[in-house]
């Protein structure tokens, strides 16, 4: 169990440049970092929920590493939000098993930055797609950390990626000791009422 969990979620990690790099680079950091990768775990979609949780559980920072399909994420990584951050344990009542974790997102797109903007083929700034993401951190008490995006993972060169990697590798091996943190608000409470959710 360690102090930062990086789950990745990448549904053909064989043909991934960025996530699978990126994974790999994480496993180097050191004994602190568990990298868990579900598709690999879980290749029927049965997630091991009570692993998942124990893992979660000894974590101060949560880091989900994916690419963006479909201005989300992976169909793996929804079902593992569904089944491991449950009502009564993530949220609601009883639910506080995350309280005062970070949540961090390291994503890429296909689309260049120049694409997500009003003009551009994406249409809307890509801070626009987010908020279901902050909002789920915000729910389950977890701090939101500005996440790191690579945007037009097809057309970066080596170098570029090399430099991702790197500020990725930095911010795992430096975390708590991120400069912005100081002037980040902390997590926020969102009380959910008993009768949110049916019974069972
Ligand atoms: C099913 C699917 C959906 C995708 N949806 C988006 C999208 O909504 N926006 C976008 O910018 N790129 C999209 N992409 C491109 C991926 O984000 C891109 O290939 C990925 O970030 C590259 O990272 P990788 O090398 O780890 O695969 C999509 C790709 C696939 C296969």
């Amino acid at each position: 169990m360690a102090d930062i969990l990086v789950i990745v979620a990448h549904p053909q990690i064989e043909h991934s440049s960025v996530s699978a790099r990126l994974m790999r680079r994480a496993g180097r950091v050191g004994a602190g970092v568990e990298v868990r990768d579900i598709y690999a775990l879980y290749p029927d979609y049965w997630i091991d929920t009570a692993a998942e949780r124990a893992a979660l559980g000894a974590a101060r920072l949560v880091v989900w590493l994916h690419p963006v399909h479909w201005y989300g994420m992976p169909p793996l990584m929804k079902l593992w939000l569904d089944e491991v951050f449950g009502f009564g344990w993530a949220y609601g009542p009883g639910g506080q098993a995350l309280r005062g974790k970070a949540l961090w997102l390291a994503l890429s797109t296909g689309g260049s930055q120049d694409s997500y903007r009003p003009g551009g083929h994406n249409r809307h700034f890509f801070d626009a797609f987010l908020p279901p993401y902050e909002q789920t951190a915000a729910l389950a008490g977890m701090r939101w950390l500005p996440p790191l995006v690579l945007h037009g993972a097809h057309r970066v060169s080596d170098a570029e990626l090399q430099a991702h990697e790197d500020v990725f590798a930095d911010r795992l091996s430096s975390y708590p000791d991120w400069p912005e943190l100081a002037e980040l608000a902390d997590h926020s409470a969102c009380i959910v009422p008993t009768d949110e959710r049916p019974a069972g």
